[in-house]
């Protein structure tokens, strides 16, 4: 995306407030008890969703937003805070099986993520925010997709297939991403600390999420009628948007984003729009990219699109594949 297109979309482009009813409908939107995530929740509140489950890591910010929430759109009882750490594999895995024993989930909003430049390893070995934002993102998508199809069968609906959701963001396409070569792995190659370079760290991270969505999508598609998905995934780059993720920053550099912020940033609410209309859309959005409440193609990076990007999409979904066997043996499974 050039820039004069960016600051067109910051500043001239204005979704529309989502209107679609969610009545009758369980929602899981993980880190929602701030930012877009907690936007998105209040959305799909005032949209009279039955159940909607706050997955935090903080369970007394969790209550905060919860209140908030209820209090704001005159739903008492709507959310749930659940606990869920990305960082932790057994956290997500406890926070799948109690999702599992609900009678229904309609949509799955992965919206958690966290933008780092300092090096740590996750629980499993890997780097901290590949962990949060690809291996326990997908982990919890995989758990979960099964419980998406029942409810398709279960309660169909003409308006409304059950959503998985991930948040994107355009600056997938910033990075240069040579570790798709590496012999290692990907996951290995970008968690050695002698060669991680963080300052590009958060972009991967969603590069990856781009790659492994649409090979999700191409794994599924092969399992079921054409152009009739029982579930639609779909990604959103919910624009560039006021929030905690930019909390690292410190001195001159944190100056200079928040003048950046100040001339363009949408608010929270407005990039919690564009994340109802992709957690809303109809079939057509089913693998598509969507920037501004609408499928954008042409907003995908050139690599993704090019034949290095489909191999790499092929390498990373296969160790990601083997990560997941290692977490919960059988959870690819979960695909047939
Ligand atoms: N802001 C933007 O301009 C922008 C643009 C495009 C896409 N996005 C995407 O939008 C999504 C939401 O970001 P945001 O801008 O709203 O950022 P944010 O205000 O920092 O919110 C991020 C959320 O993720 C949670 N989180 C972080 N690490 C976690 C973990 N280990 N386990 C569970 N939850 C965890 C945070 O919880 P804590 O509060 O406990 O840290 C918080 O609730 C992200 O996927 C981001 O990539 C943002």
């Amino acid at each position: 995306m050039g820039f004069g297109t960016f600051v067109y979309n910051q500043l001239v482009v204005q979704p529309p407030l989502p209107s679609l009813s969610f009545a009758d409908q369980t929602v899981i939107i993980t880190g929602s008890n701030t930012g877009i995530g907690l936007e998105t929740a209040r959305h799909i509140a005032r949209l009279g969703a039955h159940k909607i489950i706050l997955g935090v890591r903080n369970l007394s910010a969790g209550e905060t937003a919860r209140q908030d929430i209820e209090t704001s759109t005159g739903r008492p009882n709507a959310c749930e805070v659940w606990h869920l750490d990305l960082a932790s594999y057994d956290s997500v895995l406890t926070f799948a099986d109690k999702a599992l024993s609900l009678p229904r989930l309609d949509a799955l909003i992965e919206n958690a993520a966290v933008a780092t430049k300092l090096f740590h390893l996750a629980d499993g070995g890997y780097e901290h925010s590949l962990t949060v934002n690809n291996i326990s993102t997908f982990l919890l998508a995989l758990l979960l997709l099964p419980k998406l199809q029942q409810t398709a069968h279960s309660f169909p609906s003409r308006f409304h297939p059950p959503h998985l959701t991930i948040l994107t963001s355009q600056v997938h396409a910033w990075p240069q991403f040579p570790q798709w070569k590496d012999p290692r792995g990907v996951f290995t190659a970008l968690s050695d600390p002698r060669t991680a370079h963080m300052d590009e760290r958060y972009p991967v991270t969603k590069l990856l999420g781009v790659l492994l969505t649409r090979e999700l999508v191409s794994q599924i598609k092969t399992k079921m009628e054409p152009n009739n998905p029982p579930v639609i995934i779909n990604m959103v780059d919910t624009g560039f948007c006021h929030s905690q993720l930019s909390r690292e920053n410190k001195g001159v550099e944190e100056l200079a984003f928040n003048l950046f912020k100040r001339l363009f940033a949408r608010t929270t609410e407005v990039g919690a729009r564009t994340v109802l209309a992709a957690a809303s859309a109809g079939r057509e959005a089913h693998g598509g990219y969507m920037v501004n409440g609408v499928v954008a193609t042409e907003a995908v990076s050139g690599f993704v699109c090019s034949e290095d990007g489909k191999t790499a999409q092929k390498r990373v979904w296969e160790e990601l594949g083997g990560i997941l066997e290692g977490v919960r043996p059988g959870v690819m499974g979960g695909l047939k």
